[in-house]
């Protein structure tokens, strides 16, 4: 079955309209590792915390029907509007409404051969803004993140996988300043929204005189280009309250160390790199555009 030449031209038709949002390496990722359990003669039910419209765990379910356990999947999401939609588009997926860094939710779900976290853990951080801070209350949010990956691996059945997708820290320095200019104006314009509108942290930015250049950190730099693509878009409205980055690599790893999970794979992603590339250019020497994505398999 699969690896064959008509298996890849099915994901890419299946994954064509999710592939800016840089989704498909984690479907991809995931259906890797339900042909392996399938190959281990072991079931695959899977299990997506905060499955929203059910686009990743629909289509591996349509693309696996056929094997063990897949049938069983559940999903998990607080949005009425989100289950709606999965309840439409994925009628084999079972649903569960609430919030599921709430243990009395994941209650009685059974145990789990996969459970995929994808563009999902950056909203548990991100829900810990604190409106006295003004900016997201970042030891809370991190500390519900890693509730969050307890209460997931918690639902791993023995040898079973987890698979995080989702928005990366850079490393080092934070606040090491990084000079960009604008390729053109709307993208200059778009910058100024940004900065005006993004809502987990305030951004700081320093405009040098000839009004194309600006200096901001590195930290911010990752969380602008992260929006970049949602300015000017009606995504933006719920982007716009946000962080991706919660964690650095080393975070992710401590995090799963510490609950004796062994990362099998952590791959690190410029997802929409080329987008970014047309609208800024970087004047600070020695620096990149960071890898602000991350894709992680690790095992019980
Ligand atoms: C960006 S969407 C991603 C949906 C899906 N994983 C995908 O990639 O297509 C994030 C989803 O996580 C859900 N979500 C975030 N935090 C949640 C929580 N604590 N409990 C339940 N759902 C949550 C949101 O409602 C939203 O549908």
């Amino acid at each position: 079955m699969p690896h064959d030449s008509s298996w890849e031209l099915y994901w890419q038709v299946r994954l064509q309209a999710i592939e800016d949002l840089g989704k498909c390496e984690a479907v991809l990722a995931a259906s890797e590792l339900i042909l392996d359990l399938d190959a281990q003669g072991r079931p695959a039910r899977l299990l997506e915390l905060g499955c929203g419209a059910g686009q990743i765990i629909g289509a591996l379910m349509d693309a696996h029907a056929e094997l063990r356990g897949v049938s069983d999947s559940v999903g998990v999401d607080y949005s009425s509007s989100m289950l709606e939609r999965a309840r439409s588009d994925c009628p084999d997926l079972q649903l569960v409404q609430g919030d599921y860094t709430d243990p009395s939710v994941l209650e009685g779900l059974g145990q789990f051969q996969l459970v995929l976290l994808v563009n999902s853990l950056h909203e548990v951080f991100s829900a810990a803004y604190d409106e006295a801070q003004g900016e997201v209350d970042v030891p809370a949010g991190r500390a519900a993140v890693a509730e969050a990956l307890a209460a997931a691996t918690g639902l791993l059945a023995p040898g079973g996988y987890l698979l995080i997708f989702d928005g990366l820290e850079p490393p080092g320095d934070p606040e090491r300043r990084v000079t960009l200019r604008f390729l053109d104006p709307e993208a200059r314009e778009e910058f100024g929204v940004f900065v005006d509108e993004y809502h987990p942290f305030r951004i700081q930015a320093h405009w040098l005189a000839d009004g194309w250049r600006v200096e901001i950190s590195q930290h911010d730099f990752a969380r602008y280009i992260d929006k970049s693509i949602f300015l000017s878009k009606a995504l933006w409205e719920t982007e716009q309250l946000e962080s991706y980055q919660y964690y650095t690599e080393d975070d992710f790893r401590r995090e799963l160390a510490a609950l004796d999970l062994r990362v099998l794979e952590l791959r690190k992603l410029t997802v929409n790199g080329f987008k970014w590339r047309s609208r800024v250019s970087i004047e600070t020497p020695g620096v990149d555009f960071p890898d602000e994505h991350v894709l992680i398999v690790a095992a019980r």
